[in-house]
């Protein structure tokens, strides 16, 4: 492990740990997946974040995550954890989702998208759900990180 942890150093000084990982494979897979110091914490964090920003192209297609940003087909995204499902001033949602009386938080967002038709009946969201767990951990953790 001492070894893992100075090949990450070293090549985070060297480059950034963020590019690096951008780079791709420079970081063995080892770094990843044990978690023994603050450094390798935001390590973990930051490829978790970085794999949700690739999931989060799917959503996209209809909705904004940027503070401010427009909605379009899908409402903004910013600081949808701890809002009100059906609250975007201006957009217009389905009956369904206005009166769902769910509040967004990583329990219900996890429940949503992994199948939208179900948890919520009638909602209008044209999407049929993530399929692997590991892309909706990944996308929770990029949408709280991007709503910050
Ligand atoms: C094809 C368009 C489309 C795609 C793709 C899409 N959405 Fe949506 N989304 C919508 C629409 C439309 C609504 C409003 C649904 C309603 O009113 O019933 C919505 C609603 C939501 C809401 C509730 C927001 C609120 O203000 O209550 C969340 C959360 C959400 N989407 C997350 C996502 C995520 C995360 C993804 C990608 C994994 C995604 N959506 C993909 C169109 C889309």
């Amino acid at each position: 492990m001492i070894k893992t942890i100075l090949i990450v150093a070293t090549v985070g000084m060297s480059m950034g740990v963020a590019s690096a990982v951008a780079g791709g494979g420079c970081i063995p897979p080892e770094a990843s997946s044990t978690i023994t110091s603050d450094k390798d914490f935001d390590d973990y964090t930051y490829k978790t974040r970085n794999a949700g920003r690739k999931v989060f192209r799917k959503c996209k297609v209809c909705h904004t995550i940027k503070e401010g940003g427009k909605s379009s087909i899908g409402p903004n995204l910013h600081s949808v954890m701890g809002r009100d499902a059906g609250t975007v001033d201006g957009f217009k949602y389905s009956k369904a989702m206005k009166e769902s009386g769910i509040t967004w938080n990583e329990t219900t967002l996890r429940a949503f998208l992994s199948n939208p038709k179900k948890y919520i009946p009638g909602n209008k969201m044209p999407f049929p759900g993530l399929k692997k767990p590991e892309q909706i951990e990944n996308v929770i953790s990029y949408i709280i990180e991007e709503s910050k």
